[in-house]
Order: C-alpha cells, then structure tokens, then sequence
C-alpha cells in the first residue's frame, strides 16, 4: 500500500491496447499507477531505480511471465520453456499478439493461446469417460465463468473425444470488483456522513476501504450479516459499519439484473433453448456470490453444478491442453473445436483488367470453427496487396483498431499469352485465434490422370499438427465459400472407374509473401529480452545482496553471544574487545547498507488490499517482483505484488536480538574442550565478489516494477 504509484495491475486487459481506448480508462480506475502512451501502447510509468521509466504493457505482462516461469520451474526443480496461455474469449488479434509477444520477451514458447471457457471446458470433459458417441446426441454445457472483472458463458457440446465450442458471450466489465465498487460507494457516503471523511481524497484510505469491502463481500456471502471496522483510515479517524446481506443484494441490484444478458446471448447464438443445456458449470471466484447463483439458476431452471475447482478450473484446462501439445506426455486423445469471435474480412484493390471484381470479402464469420484454413483466389498480371481487419469494429471490445495485417504478394507476373496468373493465398485463423496468411502459390488448370482411390496430393498437403487434424478434415469437404473466389481445400471424390481425366489446377510455384501486423518485429523482440534479461539480473543482484546481509547479520549476533558465553574462558579481556570492536564496526557498515537499500517490504493484495509487512524479510519477499503465485511470498491467494522501500531511519536493533535467519552452518559444530586452543575468531567473510557486488547495488526504493492479474 506503500508503493502504490509503482505497483501495476489489470495486464490481461492492458495489453495490445491503446492508451486513448476507453477501456483503458476503465482500467486506470483500478490501476494506482500512472497509464501512460509508449509509443502507441498502453503503459505504465513507474519509479525503477530511482527513475521515472515506461513500459509497455507487453512489457510488463513479460514481466509477470518471467515471474510465473521462475515460479513454476522453482516449484519443478525443471526449467520450464514451453507454456499455454488461457486468454479471454474476447480478446482480439492484437491483443492474443501482444500475449505472445510478451512470452518471447520473456524466453518462453506459447505452445497455444487458449480461450479460458474452452480451458474449463477441456478440463472439465478430458477426463470424462461417459460421453455420448460420434452418433448420439452430444452433451451440452453451459460454462458460466464470472471472475474478478469478466463475465463469459461459453455453451460447448461434448461427445467421446471431442468438444466443440458452440457460442461463447461475455460482459467485460462485469465482476467482483464491480460489486466492490458497489460496496465501497455505499460506505464512503456512509463515512462520509457518520465520521466525516471522504475517502475519495485519499487514495491509500480509498484502497483500504477497497480491501475492506471485498473481504466483507466474502463473508457476506457465507453468513447474513458482516462488520466492517478500519482503524485511523484517515485525519485519525476510526470507522465501522455493518452491512446485511439483503442490503449488499439491494446495493448489487443494477448489476444483478445485467447478469442474464450474457446467458441468453449464449443460448441464442447456439439456436438453443434452457432446456436443451444438460448441465450448467459454474467456476470463477464470483459465482460463489448466492444472489448470483441463485439469479443463475433461475434463468436455466435447473441445478447448478460445481464440480471443478472455481479457482483453478482455467488454469487445470490449460495444463491438460499443454500435456495434450507436448511429446513428453500421453493424454487421451481430445479434440477441441473453438470458434471464431469476430468476423474477418480481406480487402484490396481492383484489379484495372477486371471492373466489376469485388474488393472486399468477409473470410471468417462470427462462429467460424478455429484454427481454420481457407484459400483465396486471385486473378493477377502484377504483384497486389491485401489487407485483413475485423468486419465490424463495433463489436470489438473498447475501441480496438479494427485493422490486423497487411500482406503483400510478390513473385506474380502474366504468362506468356498475357493471361493472369491464378494466386492462391492460404489464410489461416490458427490455435491462437491469430490471422495469417500463410503462405501463396499459383496454379495452373491442366487436364490430369487422376487415380480415382487414393490420396491426390498434387493439390496441396494440409499442414496437420496432430491436434489440428480435426479441424483440418472438416475444411478438406467440398465447399466453395464466395464466387468462387474463396474455397476451403476441396478434393473430388468418385469411386466408380478407376482412374479419369479431370481438369484440374496444379501447384506450378511458390509465391512470396511479406506482411506487416500489430507483431513486434523480431529486432524489437530481440532489444526488450535483452532488457528482460537485464532486469533479471538486477532482481538477483538484489536478492543475493540481501542474503548475503542476512547472512552477516546472523553471524554477527551469534559471534558476540558466543563471546560472552562459548568462548567466553578462551580468550582475554583485550581479545574480546578487539573481536567486539570489529563486530561492532561490521555492523555499522550493514546499517549503513540498510540506509542505502533497506529490506522494508510491504506486500499488497490489489484484492486484499491487505498489507503484510516483513521488516527483515526472507528472500522471497525481497524481490519486488514476487507475486501471488509465489509460492512462498504470498501470504494471500491474492497477493499480488511486493515492493522494497527503502527506511526513512536505520533500524535500532538490539545487541541481542536473535539472527533473522538461522545462522550459517560453519559455526563450531561442538563446544571446544579446555585443553585445545580457541578457534581463532572469524572475521565478518564477505566474498570478494559479493563485495564489489553489494557496493554497485542499486540505490532505489524498488527494483522491479511489480505486475499482477
Ligand atoms: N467467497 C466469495 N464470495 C464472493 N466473492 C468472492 C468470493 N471468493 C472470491 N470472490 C471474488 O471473486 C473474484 C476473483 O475471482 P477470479 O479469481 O475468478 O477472478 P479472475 O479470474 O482473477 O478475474 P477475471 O474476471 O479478470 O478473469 C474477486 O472479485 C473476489 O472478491
Ligand atoms: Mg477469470
């Protein structure tokens, strides 16, 4: 709570955006630190040693990955490379780049992007053994995720193997922190009028009422009525309140009644009926709210169903869709067919051979199974240009720039009766809900033997990863997509004679390509990791800095015990001194030290709001980049971020306070006999490393910037 300018929050909605997209102004009303435009990009500006500095949201969300890597690989006793990302339903093309983006930053390969409804969903049927067959009519279940700051219904259909994502709705500003909203508006009238104070003048008092709230929403949500007290909040002042639950409901009301929206959506975009939903699935930490429930259960009619882990359910899903993508493991097969959010179109120039040529076409509609190939087909004399972008920008979320890629075709010429050169263009949607066009070639018709049994593979190979293949036999059927213009790869198929004549286009060339999209290009990539790195590197400096204090402080305590106590008959008077006097002057150079980086370290939960503070910190916590998945920094499941500050004063210690850490182990193991000399006393040993090392640490109140979410 200390370091609030310098803590960042909300990366999962800050990232591939625009400063001046109005959800970014949503954002920045739960964000303490300042958003700021670099270059284009959201960021954040934030004090890194000593310094005012900006980073990108890419940035910072490569940060928070770094993190998690470290995290994960400490918790393996394995390096860790190789991850998938659960993103939301809603998220764009520039933002799912921006994820992978921030991944290569970070030294990672994203295996895949992942909606996080269709990762429950995948967690929820892998391990189910009865689902209905290829023939039988599929399970069907609505998965109702509603979290700290997102709501999404995804209705998938389940049969032996497969799952395939029918409609997917969501509300992207609909949450628990908007019922914390909620909460904190109504007791900062009520402060305001009882105790005198407005909390929206003070923005540490404003987070404590925050941290307040939502642990009462909790408790609210177990038991009919709950207290709230906070102590000196500001001008000295005490508050408390209580709240009943039927006031919390009445306080909730605007946004309970929202909370259908997203369910009928669902429904009428699957053309289904309440009825027609087999089992309703509820995870996320919000569900856990009764009005809620209740409200849910209402509008399908029927009991809700909470088998997964409301917490964990995106993260297990994802975990098996890694397991299913890695060699190392065998999984059970499972398929899954997502969809298309957002309808993609291609526009270009016409052709001045052909006038009434179209120059736009939507390629990817609302609902299209992803990944998914689809070819286009051009008739060109000279190299051409196009462009894909969101068909309708209206239904992106904030105000995302509608436009995702420009791709260039060279290598296109006339033959040499100066007829046009047939282009065909691969334009896939793939695993990551990414659009790219692939690759392009040109063709020629000609009039081929054809066997009539086998694989013809003159045509063109898919490009099968083993989890894609379904999708892959599905765009292989027949199927011309717009004037002929759009066709998905589409063999003929005729069993009757043996082998025919058949007029067909044949692969003469590859076409190169060149695009440009909302990527990083690889310079840029290649310029941030090794800023990453750096950064890493300072982290650790800082966290061997402190160890290595802790270290010298247990000795110096000990040492001074042990001369007075172990050693006290094996040394004279004067050699006491002289040991006490070194001690002493080893000291005052740690507390020096602690002047220029002191280990105060506060721990914020941007939920919580709850502070815990380590004066003398273990190591965990002395990496202002410890979040809530650190497994031991933590103190809450929410926990999300730690900062060091440094003291205004050297702390006073007391002679004998007992060594933060447990002193090191070159200690005598036994106490000496009489007859043998005294150990010679030690000398305070700092590594002559560790030495130049401490003098360059950096002097700043905090090392890293801190990411959450
Ligand atoms: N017992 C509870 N009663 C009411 N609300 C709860 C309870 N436990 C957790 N929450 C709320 O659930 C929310 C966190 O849910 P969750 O962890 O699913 O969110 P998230 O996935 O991090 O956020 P997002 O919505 O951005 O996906 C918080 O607002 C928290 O206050
Ligand atoms: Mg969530």
């Amino acid at each position: 709570m200390s370091n609030l300018k310098n803590t960042v929050g909300s990366l999962t909605r800050l990232a591939g955006r625009s400063l001046k997209d109005p959800d970014v102004a949503i954002e920045q009303e739960h964000v303490s630190c300042k958003l700021v435009d670099v270059d284009g990009q959201v960021g954040a500006e934030v004090s890194y040693q000593g310094k005012k500095e900006q980073f990108t949201a890419t940035q910072l969300t490569a940060m928070f990955l770094t993190r998690a890597k470290q995290t994960a690989s400490a918790e393996l006793k394995l390096p860790v490379n190789d991850m998938v990302i659960a993103v939301p339903a809603w998220y764009t093309d520039a933002q799912r780049r921006a994820i992978i983006d921030a991944a290569e930053i970070s030294g990672l390969k994203i295996l895949r992007l992942i909606n996080e409804t269709t990762a429950t969903a995948l967690g929820w049927g892998i391990t189910k053994t009865d689902l209905p067959g290829p023939e039988e009519k599929p399970k069907r279940v609505a998965f109702v995720d509603i979290g700290h700051s997102n709501y999404t219904c995804s209705i998938v259909e389940f049969r032996k193997g497969e799952l395939k994502v029918i409609s997917t709705a969501y509300d992207r500003h609909f949450g628990g922190r908007n019922f914390d909203k909620a909460i904190v508006d109504h007791f900062a009238a009520e402060f305001k009028e009882k105790f005198k104070v407005d909390i929206n003048e003070n923005p540490k008092a404003k987070l404590r009422v925050v941290a307040a709230c939502e642990k009462l929403k909790k408790v609210l949500s177990a038991n009919a009525g709950a207290p709230i007290n906070i102590e000196s909040l500001m001008n000295d002042v005490d508050v408390r309140g209580f709240l009943k639950r039927e006031e919390l409901e009445e306080i909730m009301k605007p946004l309970l009644e929202r909370c259908t929206a997203p369910l009928e959506q669902a429904l009428a975009e699957a053309k289904l009926k309440t009825e027609d939903i087999d089992t309703i699935e509820l995870v996320g930490g919000c569900t856990r709210v009764p009005a809620l429930k209740s409200a849910i259960q209402d509008f399908f009619g029927k009991q809700l169903s909470f088998t997964l882990n409301a917490d964990e359910a995106i993260a297990r899903g994802s975990a098996f869709a890694c397991a299913i993508l890695s060699p190392v493991f065998r999984v059970r097969d499972f398929s899954i067919h997502d969809i298309c959010n957002y309808p993609i179109e291609f526009t270009w120039e016409k052709s001045a051979e052909i006038p009434d040529e179209d120059t736009s076409l939507t390629v990817f509609n609302r609902g299209n199974v992803m990944p998914s190939t689809k070819i286009l087909t051009f008739y060109r004399k000279q190299a051409f240009d196009l462009e894909a972008k969101y068909a309708k920008p209206e239904t992106l979320p904030g105000k995302m720039n509608p436009w995702i890629g420009r791709f260039s075709v060279k290598g296109v010429k006339a033959d040499e009766k100066d007829d046009f050169m047939i282009c065909k263009l691969k334009a896939r949607l793939n695993l990551n809900g990414i659009l790219n066009v692939e690759s392009g070639y040109y063709v020629e018709d000609m009039e081929v033997e054809e066997p009539i049994e086998g694989e013809d593979v003159s045509f063109e190979q898919q490009e099968p990863s083993q989890s894609e293949l379904d999708y892959e036999r599905e765009s292989k059927r027949p199927k011309i997509m717009a004037s002929a213009d759009i066709e998905t790869q589409a063999m003929d198929t005729d069993k009757e004679p043996k082998t025919r004549k058949v007029k067909k286009q044949v692969k003469k060339g590859d076409l190169p390509l060149s695009s440009g999209t909302a990527s990083l290009d690889v310079q840029a990539i290649a310029n941030l990791s090794e800023k990453e790195h750096s950064m890493i590197m300072e982290d650790k400096l800082v966290a061997d800095t402190e160890d290595k204090k802790n270290e010298l402080e247990a000795y110096i305590y000990e040492m001074r015990a042990k001369i007075d106590e172990e050693y006290a008959d094996f040394s004279s008077e004067e050699e006491k001194t002289k040991l006490k006097e070194k001690l002493e002057t080893s000291e005052v150079s740690y507390n020096s030290l602690i002047l220029v980086n002191a280990p105060n370290t506060d721990s914020i939960s941007h939920r919580t709001g709850s502070t815990t503070r380590a004066r003398t910190p273990p190591r965990p916590s002395t990496n202002p980049r410890s979040t809530r998945s650190a497994p031991s920094a933590a103190p809450s499941p929410n926990a999300t971020s730690t900062s060091s500050k440094r003291s205004a004063k050297p702390p006073s210690r007391p002679k004998k306070k007992p060594p933060r850490r447990s002193a090191p182990s070159k200690k005598p193991s036994s106490r000496p006999s009489k007859s043998r000399p005294p150990p010679p006393p030690q000398q305070p040993r700092w590594p002559p490393s560790v030495r130049s090392r401490r003098r360059r640490t950096p002097r700043c109140k905090m090392h890293r910037v801190l990411v959450l979410d």
